[in-house]
């Protein structure tokens, strides 16, 4: 049963498809407080389990920190930080009572579970004009899932994008996409995209192509096509400030851009300089900053990646003045007024600052309306923008999109990449608790820089990386400018990177088919074990192992030197281990905890009692996967239902698109 329940006067911000009637009275799981804005309490009991919060810091259980929904890019993802790239205000409350909430409030929102004090959850942000649902139900999955119903399907892809992507900022002629594009294909190591960083881009003017770089580009896209790869072009969320420009003028001239209180268009630097931002609230403005997305479709582009979408600010012209103003003095020797710690504070406050976001306006249906008080739909809308205009360009199609700023609305839209991680060992982890979290928020085209993106990565780093990457629906490798080359071929001992990667194709098949019945019946891809085992305690503890699908669990290696790893096993399963020589290393091991051996270059997975999954021969292309050479692996006479059809079209309802196979 759901609940909605209104207070004051919410921003409609339509992440919420079903239309459910307001209910009276206040919700019987808490107590709501709304003398100084809102605020949500309730009492936990000593072993209730938090879930959700998607794109959130920490672990698969909530509880015990302090989280904050305010869009943030910030690239230094370590333990305390509280705001991420995305705001994913739905949170789950499982044991001695188990109920959801989710708060449909766009501006900044605080989740306080159990951090303040230890039996405490308390949800507070500082206006009361929002919308609260409250979801009753047996099991965390069963609210999941109604959650999940009321939001409407979660966006498809190609079947392409479940192939493998290379990316790296800092590509920017043909050769150097032609070097990534080669150097995968020489060595064998299967290969579907290869991605475009900014510097693509004429002087980082989004929809624009660097002329000298890129003066027949249909051809290009036709050669990388040719050897089955797609190029994915990033799309920014600044417009550059340039006289001729056609992004600039016609959004200046038709007011698409956000607003300063005077009236005047909003100015904030990003990478190419100063620029403005497309009203994306504005349904007007988001179909003409969508409709932009056609000048790189009809060049042959088949899929994108929308950034700097919170949106980013480096720095507006007002914080520089100021700063000026702060260093002028203090150049004069007026250290009593302005100390040098003042000025570092400044500096470090010049990007992403409260102030800018409180500076600017949106236009949502004929009303002004201040960024901060919507400031996580921004992501959510620029991705709607391309999402709406794909509809537009080719309703029969699916396109390729994904985003780093999001709100939950934006996942019928595109998925969602985690933004800047490193290359550290705990960002694995971190990467592999975020999954099933944004998946009960309806993410589920969802991945992590493989190979960690600041810093420099290792081989070994890298290696297990992927072999979790093989299971996340977005496996993409990326890394950031001035970092270690991380490609997989320049490591030593290629092989072991083919192989691992080779995994992925053999199992899509079985990925495809479980992606595709999670999308189209709400349902989550990954999952925490408590969800498949409800009433085993143990269960309910595992942070580093996660059900996939309804016939497997993973559970990859993410510590350094280790040769393999403890793992918990639920039920009776049988442990599977794709080796190196392309065999396939099985045994049946009982219930309970076992530590398995995992060498650098195998690929792990459980597949349930009972149960069987589809492989097929590894290929070095999505497209040229041989689905005759598909066999069932697994236990003896379990039945399998796969999902199959053209990953391109839309046709996903035809029922021949199911097969049921059985391991005879
Ligand atoms: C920030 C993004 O998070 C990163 O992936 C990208 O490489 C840089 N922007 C440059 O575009």
């Amino acid at each position: 049963m759901i609940q909605k329940f209104k207070y004051g006067h919410p921003f409609e911000t339509e992440a919420v498809t079903a239309d459910l009637p307001l209910s009276e009275g206040t919700p019987s799981v808490g107590e709501i407080s709304l003398t100084e804005g809102f605020r949500f309490r309730c009492r936990l009991e000593k072993n209730d389990i938090a879930y959700g919060l998607g794109e959130a810091n920490r672990g698969i259980n909530k509880r015990g920190y302090c989280y904050i929904s305010d869009a943030a890019d910030d690239p230094e993802h370590t333990e305390d930080k509280r705001s991420l790239y995305a705001a994913h205000n739905f949170l789950v409350i499982a044991g001695s009572k188990n109920f959801g909430l989710f708060v449909d409030y766009p501006a900044k929102l605080t989740f306080d579970i159990g951090y303040t004090r230890s039996d405490m959850l308390t949800v507070s942000c500082g206006e009361a004009d929002l919308y609260l649902y409250v979801i009753d139900g047996e099991s965390p999955y069963d609210i999941v899932r109604q959650f999940r119903k009321i939001i409407g399907r979660s966006y498809i892809p190609p079947k392409f994008a479940f192939g493998f992507g290379q990316s790296r900022w800092g590509y920017k002629t043909k050769d150097d996409f032609r070097k990534a594009a080669d150097g995968y294909r020489e060595n064998h190591i299967p290969l579907d995209m290869v991605y475009m960083d900014i510097d693509y881009m004429q002087d980082y003017k989004d929809f624009t192509l660097n002329e000298e770089n890129f003066p027949d580009f249909p051809d290009f896209v036709k050669e990388m096509k040719a050897k089955d790869i797609r190029l994915v072009p990033i799309i920014d969320a600044g417009v550059k400030i340039e006289k001729g420009y056609p992004v600039y003028e016609e959004g200046v001239a038709n007011g698409y851009f956000c607003k300063r209180e005077d009236g005047s268009d909003f100015v904030a630097a990003v990478w190419p300089g100063y620029t403005h931002f497309p009203d994306v609230i504005n349904p007007e403005a988001r179909r003409w900053f969508g409709d932009y997305y056609r000048t790189l479709t009809e060049q042959g582009i088949e899929g994108f990646w929308n950034d700097m979408n919170e949106p980013s600010i480096f720095y507006t012209p007002e914080g520089l003045e100021k700063l000026t103003e702060l260093m002028r003095k203090f150049v004069d020797g007026k250290t009593d007024e302005v100390p040098p710690f003042y000025i570092k504070y400044v500096i470090m406050n010049l990007a992403n600052n409260p102030k800018d976001y409180a500076s600017f306006y949106h236009q949502a249906g004929g009303q002004k309306i201040r960024h901060d008080k919507i400031h996580n739909l921004f992501g959510y809308n620029m991705t709607r923008a391309a999402g709406e205009a794909f509809e537009r360009i080719a309703p029969e199609k699916r396109f390729l999109m994904f985003s780093r700023s999001s709100y939950i609305g934006m996942h019928r839209y595109g998925g969602i990449w985690t933004g800047d991680n490193k290359s550290w060992w705990s960002h694995i982890l971190l990467n592999l608790k975020m999954m099933p979290s944004l998946n009960m928020c309806g993410f589920l085209y969802t991945g992590a820089d493989l190979g960690g993106f600041g810093a420099d990565t290792t081989r070994d780093l890298l290696l297990r990386w992927l072999a979790l990457g093989v299971f996340t629906p977005l496996m993409r490798n990326h890394a950031a400018l001035g970092t270690r080359e991380q490609e997989c071929y320049q490591f030593e001992g290629p092989k072991d990177f083919r192989h691992i990667i080779e995994v992925r194709y053999r199992l899509l098949p079985y990925l495809y088919s479980e992606y595709m019945k999670a999308a189209l019946s709400d349902d989550l891809y990954f999952k925490p074990l408590a969800f498949e085992y409800p009433g085993d305690d143990m269960a309910a503890q595992v942070e580093d192992q996660l059900m996939l699908g309804s016939e497997i669990m993973i559970a990859p290696v993410y510590t350094q030197n280790a040769r393999g790893r403890y793992v918990y096993l639920p039920e009776e399963m049988m442990f599977v281990k794709f080796m190196p020589d392309g065999t396939v290393y099985r045994k049946e091991l009982p219930a309970g905890h076992h530590y398995v051996e995992i060498e650098l270059n195998e690929v792990p997975l459980f597949i349930r009692s009972g149960k069987c999954i589809p492989v097929v021969d590894a290929a070095e292309s999505v497209e040229r996967i041989d689905m005759g050479t598909l066999q069932l692996l697994g236990y003896k006479d379990a039945e399998y239902l796969l999902y199959e059809d053209d990953g391109v079209h839309k046709d996903y309802e035809n029922p021949a698109n199911r097969k049921l196979l059985t391991n005879s």
